[in-house]
Order: C-alpha cells, then structure tokens, then sequence
C-alpha cells in the first residue's frame, strides 16, 4: 500500500441509483477513472410516481456487492488492492444513505484501509473533473438536480460558497412536478424536454419568479402551479397542446436559470461556470448557456452525461480531490459512521467530514 498513489473505491446510495466506482490519484493531477458500475431503479420507481425511499434502501442492498465486483472487474483491480473506501453521507434519503455508508465503512475495516465520507453535492460539483476538459479553479458552480438547486462560488476542493438557492422547489422538481401534471410520468426531467422539442416555447406566457429579484435565490413552486392552473383551464384541449405547454415550462426553467448564472457571474466577477446535477443534461439548458458564455466570454464545463445522474464515480473524485489536498489521510482508521440526511455544502471544510 503505497501513500503515493491511491486507489479509492466510491459508494453512491443516497437516492434512486446505486453507483460504485474506482479512481486512482497521485498526489497532483487529475485523478484517473478506473471502473464504474451504476443500477438506477428509475423502473421500480415509475408505477409508484416517485422514489419510495424504503423499496430504494432495500433494492441498494440487492445491488451494491455485485456493482462493486463490476467495477473491480473493469478495472481489473482486485479487492485487497483499495486504499480507501469512500461513501456518500448525505444529503439524501436515510435508509439508502446507511446502506452504501454501512458497506463502506465494513469494507474499510476489513481491509484495514480509511473510510472517507463525502458530500453528495461535492461529488456533483467536481464530476467535470472528469472529463477531458477539466476546470480549473475558482469557478461558479450551478448545481441543478432534483433536490437542490443552488449557486456556489467554487475556490478549490473545501471552499464553497453559497451564492443563491432556492426557496422552495429544486428545478428538478419543477421539471418533475411539471411533466405528471402533463401526465408524462416519472422521471419527468427527460420526458418533458423530450417533447418540448416539438411545442412552441413562447406559445404560454408562464412565469418567471424571481428574476428580477436582485438577488441569487430561485423559486419554482409558483411556476407547478401555474402550469397547472393553465391544464386545467385547457381542459379536453390541453392534449393538444401538450408540446407547447411542455415547451413553455421547460423556457421558464431554462431563463430563470441561465439569468441567475450569468448575474452570479458579475456579482462574483468570474468568467468560468460550472454545471452539475441531473438538469445539466438538459439541451436547451446546454444551447442557451452556450449561447451566453459565446456572448459574455465565459468558459461552460459540463460533466460528461454519464456523470449528470447520481454515480459513484463522482463520489470516488471527490474523496481523490479530498485527499489530494490532505483534508483525509492514509493513515486514518475511524470506521464508526453516520449519515446526514440533511447536510448543507457550506458545512464542508478540509476536515475529515467523520462520524462523532
Ligand atoms: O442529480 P440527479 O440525478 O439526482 C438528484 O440528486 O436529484 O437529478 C435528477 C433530476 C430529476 O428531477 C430529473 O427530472 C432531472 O434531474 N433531469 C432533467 C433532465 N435529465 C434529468 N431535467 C430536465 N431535462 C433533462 N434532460
Ligand atoms: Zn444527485
């Protein structure tokens, strides 16, 4: 077990996908994806509506031990060959938290190697890390998936800033609570950008809350609403005009987002953006950011789409990042765990982020 080089083995448990991953760093430089493997339980989920956080937990456990010998495979590392064992904490769903926490911290102990936890929103914040055209520091991060939706200044591994959040529904949640009210089923996100494509965005004049609000915060709850008070007024005629109700609230999202980024880039002064979480797959989100940093000069970086969605690599990066600026050690040996169901970003330093 040499301290320098590490190859750290990642769990991601805290919502509706299962991911393992192995990464590998050295001291300086980017760290290196070895082998990922990912169950999403998007299926299980659908007849239900949404996630129904018992059935998660219990699927998480069926799945973890065979994604972990699949991402060992493709790496083609074994077992004994980890050097760390590193988990999502929070902020998620408790019972699936403890799952990917639980086989973590029992793998480390049995191989006598660190058990680091890591925050869900670091591991999306840092996933662009692994693409080939990684970012560099300090940049704004617009973090946007379906629990959360904020604007971070980013001024290395550790320093996160919160510039704006919102108030009350993430954009995820909005795409989501959007697509059943238009009968789109679940995961709406991608269904309803799916057929926006072919509805005229400025066919409804839906609102834009908060933007002009002067500050960085967001609010999408009024947006649901009115997207439902809008079907039900259309009544029989809403099928119709599915396509173009589904265009205008994807065009509502989209502005309130693009806005508030490019004002978090003046209040802040930086001209490179970061974005992260599972509505940075979205394509017109993608075309209109394009189109403003090609305006305001502004460098864009996007995780690649395979690590949009909740994974396990993103989670390996973020204690490889961790570790490269010594917030953990190969020396550590605290295998005691929790879970933080709600954890705010701010909250991680350069600490070791452990269980007390
Ligand atoms: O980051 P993520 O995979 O999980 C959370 O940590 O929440 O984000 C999931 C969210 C869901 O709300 C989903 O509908 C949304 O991301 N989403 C999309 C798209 N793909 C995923 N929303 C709009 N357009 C998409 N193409
Ligand atoms: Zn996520």
């Amino acid at each position: 077990m040499g301290c320098s080089r590490m190859k750290i083995l990642g769990f991601e448990s805290s919502c509706d996908e299962t991911g393992v991953a192995l990464v590998e760093a050295a001291p300086q430089g980017v760290p290196r994806l070895l082998g990922a493997a990912l169950h999403s339980q998007v299926a299980m989920h659908r007849d239900y509506g949404g996630v129904v956080p018992e059935l998660a937990s219990r699927d998480h456990i069926r799945r973890v031990l065979p994604l972990t010998e699949a991402a060992l495979a493709q790496a083609g590392v074994a077992l004994h060959a980890v050097d760390a064992v590193a988990y999502t904490r929070g902020p998620g769903l408790a019972g699936a938290l403890l799952v990917g926490a639980g086989v973590a911290c029992a793998l480390a102990a049995a191989l006598d190697v660190p058990a680091v936890a890591v925050h869900h929103l670091e591991g999306h914040l840092l996933s662009p890390f692994l693409s080939a055209d990684a970012p560099t520091f300090p940049f704004v991060a617009l973090l946007v998936s379906g629990g959360h939706t904020q604007l971070m200044r980013v001024d290395g591994v550790g320093h996160y800033r919160l510039l704006g959040e919102t108030i009350d529904d993430a954009a995820g949640e909005a795409f989501d609570k959007s697509a059943k009210v238009l009968g789109l089923g679940y995961p709406g996100g991608p269904a309803l950008s799916r057929l926006a494509e072919q509805g005229d965005p400025a066919a409804f004049a839906l609102p834009r809350p908060l933007l002009h609000s002067g500050d960085l915060d967001f609010s999408f709850a009024g947006l649901k609403t009115a997207v439902l008070t809008l079907a039900r007024k259309l009544g029989p005629a809403l099928e119709a005009r599915k396509a173009d109700l589904a265009a205008a609230t994807e065009a509502a999202i989209v502005d309130v987002l693009v806005h508030k980024s490019r004002a978090a880039l003046q209040a802040t002064g930086l001209n490179r953006l970061v974005v992260a979480g599972g509505v940075g797959a979205n394509r017109r989100l993608r075309a209109q950011l394009g189109e403003a940093a090609a305006r305001y000069g502004w460098r864009l970086h996007y995780p690649e789409v395979a690590w949009c969605t909740d994974n396990g690599a993103m989670i390996a990066l973020a204690a490889a990042m961790r570790w490269q600026v010594g917030a953990w050690s190969n020396r550590d040996r605290a295998w005691a765990f929790d879970v933080l169901p709600r954890w705010p970003l701010e909250a991680v330093g350069l600490s070791a982020n452990r269980a007390v």
